[in-house]
């Protein structure tokens, strides 16, 4: 079969916004604690930091990461985590069903950030507590001195401020699994009182309020009018969730999570703007996807808790085949096809929990299937958003009757020259021959990179053993010429070609 796409150097959506490849780490099962941090491990550095892991999230091309939760969040006390090690309480944590050493804490957080070169996405606790704990935290946390918090960070060994800029209001507070759940009334005054406070304090910070726990919640939409329509004028961003699953095991099926995560955001947009026009609002909210990924496998009870109240159990170890990466490239793509509001992004979570990058305690770290698409996606997402003219063959899924083929993104950088077509083939028997037209974007253009994520068994996996089994490979099938792109995609291939 056949697409095109047309792209003209006058038609940009939006830039893209860096933070959209962001990652997520969690106090739960073995993402701290064997995770990113493991005193002992081979490759850790002199404070307990894994090496293999800071070296993996590099690669991966994480730019923020959002802390401490998740569901911990709802019943952390940050103060249990700073100052001498040996003085920090083991606290139960009722999210997990885990007992939390401590040991791993905001401070030990922001050195991994600085070594790893990501920004911290911060949250504060608003299920067991409030306003006020989130002021104390912010205090300690970006205060310079002068007062109680701040100096008792300087007396924990760090005189600069953190300066941590990106804050989210809590974690699925409509949840009725979440520690103190809210409803939307209630949750909507505590995070304009919360933002209040937290701004007359520091008024650099960019604030994200709790959006629906997932689109299927019996609250969605009016959960997120509500609480819009009380911290409108208070909060910068909303945040969403989606998990995807593949439960019927059909790949068609399944590929309609990728549609399905588009309609999401453009009625979380839709319900946005109409709060912002009934208050006659110049400002508009943008959007925080700070928990998405694939998570079905280890869905299980199993999987959730663990009896005893353990330290650092493995919790969610969902392992990626190749169909959950074609799937997160399809995201990916999503995601970069809505810059215009979609402002950031946490892939849920960074290692071991349902995550990228997989460890071994005390052993190797290695990437999943997962890991692929999305550190392709970052290295070449550069730039500006393109709007594409779009010419596909359609298909239909038990969930969505018409959907295209063809997924594509198209990222510009007019200041390295350099274009990027992001293309998932959904088609399962037939390959698209695929033009690009890149009108305006300079001719006598040469390929840079053509590589695509295809494998034959859908099921493939990586693992300790066979880490390697599941990489991308050079796509051969592409050819340039003058502003025209010629590239064949395999059924079922996700891919990234680059010219300049
Ligand atoms: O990422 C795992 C959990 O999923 C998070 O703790 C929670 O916010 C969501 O339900």
């Amino acid at each position: 079969a056949r697409a095109q796409i047309i792209v003209d150097r006058d038609f940009v959506l939006a830039d893209l916004d860096r933070r959209v490849f962001g990652t997520f780490v969690e106090h739960l099962g073995r993402c701290v604690y064997g995770g990113i941090y493991e005193p002992g491990h081979p490759t850790a550095d002199e404070n307990g930091f894994r090496g293999d892991v800071m070296e993996l999230t590099k690669e991966l091309g994480a730019t923020i990461v959002r802390y401490p939760g998740g569901n911990f969040m709802s019943g952390y006390n940050w103060e249990d985590a700073v100052g001498p090690a040996e003085n920090r309480p083991k606290k139960l944590d009722l999210a997990w069903f885990s007992t939390e050493t401590n040991q791993f804490g905001t401070n030990e957080f922001m050195d991994w950030c600085r070594k790893t070169e990501i920004e911290p996405m911060l949250g504060v606790n608003l299920g067991t507590r409030g306003a006020d704990e989130a002021r104390e935290f912010l205090e300690y946390c970006n205060h310079p001195g002068g007062s109680h918090f701040a100096e008792m960070r300087k007396s924990h060994g760090y005189d600069e401020p953190h300066d941590v800029k990106f804050w989210c209001l809590g974690n699925e507070m409509d949840g009725p699994w979440q520690i103190c759940q809210k409803t939307a009334e209630e949750y909507g005054r505590v995070a304009l009182e919360t933002a209040k406070v937290m701004r007359w304090l520091d008024p650099t910070l960019t604030l994200s309020a709790c959006g629906s726990s997932h689109r299927q919640m019996p609250t969605y939409g009016s959960w997120e009018y509500e609480v819009l329509d009380h911290c409108y004028e208070q909060v910068d961003f909303i945040s969403l969730h989606t998990y995807f699953a593949n439960k019927a095991d059909d790949i068609e099926d399944y590929f309609g999570v990728i549609d399905q995560m588009d309609s999401f955001i453009k009625e979380v947009v839709a319900i946005c703007d109409a709060v912002g026009a009934k208050k006659r609002a110049s400002k508009r909210i943008m959007l925080s996807f700070d928990e998405w990924n694939v998570w079905y496998k280890a869905h299980t009870i199993e999987h959730m808790r663990k009896p005893g109240w353990p330290e650092a159990p493995a919790l969610l170890e969902e392992i990626y085949n190749v169909e959950d990466a074609l799937v997160v490239g399809g995201a990916l793509i999503t995601l970069i096809n809505n810059a215009d509001r979609v402002k950031t992004a946490c892939i849920a979570q960074l290692v071991n929990v349902i995550g990228p990058i997989m460890t071994e305690t005390g052993g190797p770290a290695w990437r999943q299937t997962i890991f692929h698409p999305f550190a392709l996606s970052s290295r070449y997402g550069h730039g500006r958003v393109m709007r594409t003219e779009v010419r596909t063959p359609n298909f239909s899924t038990k969930t969505v009757p018409e959907a295209p083929l063809l997924v594509a993104a198209v990222v510009d950088d007019p200041t390295t020259g350099r274009n990027t077509v992001f293309a998932l083939n959904r088609s399962v028997s037939e390959s698209l021959d695929l033009e690009v037209e890149l009108r305006g974007l300079g001719t006598g253009r040469r390929l840079v990179e053509a590589c695509e994520l295809h494998n034959a068994n859908l099921k493939a996996t990586n693992t300790k053993a066979a880490p390697n089994n599941v990489v991308p490979q050079q796509n051969r099938d592409v050819s340039v010429e003058g502003e025209r792109l010629r590239v064949k995609l395999k059924p079922l291939s996700w891919n990234v070609i680059v010219t300049e």
